[in-house]
């Protein structure tokens, strides 16, 4: 079972190669977290859980959410990690709560991906987009191959710093950068939904006279950001007039013959 979270749909795509080409269910935490529905998995397959890098490690909520989970069937933990560059020692921590929850860790990987992060530097246009995507497949497959086999995988990057970075820098990111304190709404909203729509943990709530207003238990995922037609959302002045960035679908991919059929 092939249980993936995403902000801008990178893992999103990587998931659906995986589940495609593997011939697995795939189950959407967002969906689990938006409607709060039961945290409970049953497969007879392995289990892989798919989600963004931030800040050199797995989202809080999704760690928190396998924590919680009741996963049976298959005792068996894959981890990915879609990323721009660098996961840092995040597998120490995945590996740390496998055992925690009486699970086999089976290995975590980073696939690089485009980057999401609006706030740390320029998103890649499309066609710059398609091809860190396209240079992604071969890892995709790798991937795809090693699951289907249920045997280990192994991370391929390397972060200068790594404890620092899934450490001390992680935590102090989680505790003092994740909020919406800074999230701004300008006059181009048209008041269409979608950000309240995507939000996968329900943090946006239009008001009656269609402004979105963010609660306060944002976690920093820039789907609303990057998604909004408009380009109506900021984080403060960091991000007015920067490019928004969000992922091909795999699907439309697959239709026009850019992913290559696999064979195990
Ligand atoms: C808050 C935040 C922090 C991020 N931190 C990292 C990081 O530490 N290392 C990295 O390589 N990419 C980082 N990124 C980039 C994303 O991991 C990457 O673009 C990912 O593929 C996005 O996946 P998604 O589209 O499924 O949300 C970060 C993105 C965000 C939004
Ligand atoms: S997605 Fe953008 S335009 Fe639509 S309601 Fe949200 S902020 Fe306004
Ligand atoms: S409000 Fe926060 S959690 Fe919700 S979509 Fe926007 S960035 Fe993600």
């Amino acid at each position: 079972m092939i249980l993936y979270f995403t902000g801008t749909g990178n893992t999103k795509f990587a998931a659906e190669y995986l589940a495609d080409h593997i011939e697995d269910e795939l189950v959407s935490l967002n969906d689990i977290l938006k409607y709060k529905r039961p945290l409970e998995f049953s497969s007879d397959k392995a289990f892989v859980v798919c989600a963004p890098i931030h800040a050199w490690g797995f989202p809080r909520i999704i760690v928190r959410l396998i924590k919680r989970a009741k996963f049976s069937g298959s005792s068996k933990l894959y981890f990915i990690g879609t990323m721009q560059s660098q996961t840092g020692d995040c597998d120490k921590e995945l590996s740390r709560i496998t055992a925690e929850i009486g699970m086999e860790y089976m290995g975590f990987c980073g696939i690089p991906m485009p980057n999401n992060y609006i706030t740390g530097g320029k998103l890649p246009t499309s066609s710059q987009a398609d091809e860190l995507i396209e240079a992604s497949l071969p890892v995709m497959n790798e991937l795809s191959s090693r699951i289907f086999q249920e045997l280990v995988i192994t991370k391929t990057d390397c972060t200068p710093f790594a404890a620092i970075a899934s450490g001390a820098v992680n935590a102090l990111f989680n505790r003092f950068a994740v909020n919406d304190k800074k999230f701004i709404v300008s006059g181009q909203c048209t008041s269409c939904g979608k950000c309240e729509k995507v939000c996968p943990v329900n943090n946006i709530k239009l008001s009656s006279a269609g402004v979105p207003h963010f609660r306060d238990y944002c976690i920093n995922c820039f789907s609303c950001i990057n998604r909004c037609p408009s380009e109506a959302i900021d984080i403060g002045n960091r991000t007015i007039g920067k490019r928004r960035y969000v992922c091909p679908e795999y699907e439309t991919w697959k239709k026009s013959g850019l992913i290559e059929e696999w064979h195990d």
